[in-house]
């Protein structure tokens, strides 16, 4: 099994920046002892922070504008167009980021459930743009950690037309079997993601994770 060191340099993982700041608000929405308000805000934050950085990776082209002077400036735009594609529930905590950087994105949903005994991913419904596979895709899920769910996720993808290499799964905190897993079968997405753990527990939740994202976001237990 790959290190959390060694994940953090593979070619397609590419992790936020530690900075003092981010390690902060980590901090506290790992605090079992946060509210659920400031899991959501705190949350929130680092979920802009990924979509910015997500957006980082997809390709732009030269571009001139006349600037008010009258000065041409030697810009750029962004080549090609996106939709977001959540990963029901959780993920739709992620789609508030992605609507707040890209005005009127389109986003698809996919229903994928863990049972909660085996944490086998059951997959219970999809509905995307019709157009999905002309774009560039922002696969929305918070937590990666056996990567059952999201490889079903990107094989729903896939199978619509989408290509490997047009994907990025953005998450908040991963394990390294779950890059791992994901990677084996789908070498060519990209993983963007603000933190890579130690590893799983017999439950398979992330250690030292935040615990089940989807129940502190949305409330439920
Ligand atoms: C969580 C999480 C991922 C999945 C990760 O969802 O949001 O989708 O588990 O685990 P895996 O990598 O082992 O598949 P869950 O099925 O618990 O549902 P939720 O979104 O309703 O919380
Ligand atoms: N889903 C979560 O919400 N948390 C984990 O640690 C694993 C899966």
């Amino acid at each position: 099994m790959m290190t959390p060191e060694e994940v953090s340099k593979h070619p397609q993982v590419v992790a936020l920046e530690t900075t003092s700041e981010l390690l902060s608000l980590l901090t506290i929405i790992r605090d079992r002892e946060t509210p659920r308000a400031d899991f959501i805000f705190y949350s929130d934050r680092i979920i802009r922070l990924l979509v910015e950085e997500a957006l980082n990776h997809l390709p732009f082209i030269a571009h001139d504008v006349v600037t008010p002077t009258g000065q041409t400036y030697h810009g750029f735009a962004a080549k090609g167009r996106i939709c977001g594609v959540s990963i029901m529930r959780a993920g739709e905590a992620m789609e508030q980021g992605l609507r707040d950087c890209c005005r009127s994105v389109r986003i698809g949903k996919i229903l994928i459930q863990r049972d909660e005994e085996t944490a086998q991913p059951e997959l219970f419904y999809a509905k995307l743009p019709p157009d999905i596979s002309s774009r560039y895709c922002l696969l929305l899920d918070p937590m990666l950690a056996t990567g059952g769910s999201a490889k079903k996720a990107i094989d729903v993808l896939v199978k619509t037309g989408v290509q490997e290499a047009q994907i990025l799964f953005v998450n908040l905190v991963c394990a390294p079997e779950g890059i791992e897993n994901v990677l084996k079968d789908f070498p060519k997405i990209k993983i963007v993601t603000a933190a890579i753990d130690a590893g799983l527990d017999d439950h398979k939740y992330i250690l030292p994770g935040l615990g089940d994202f989807g129940d502190r976001y949305f409330g439920s237990a």
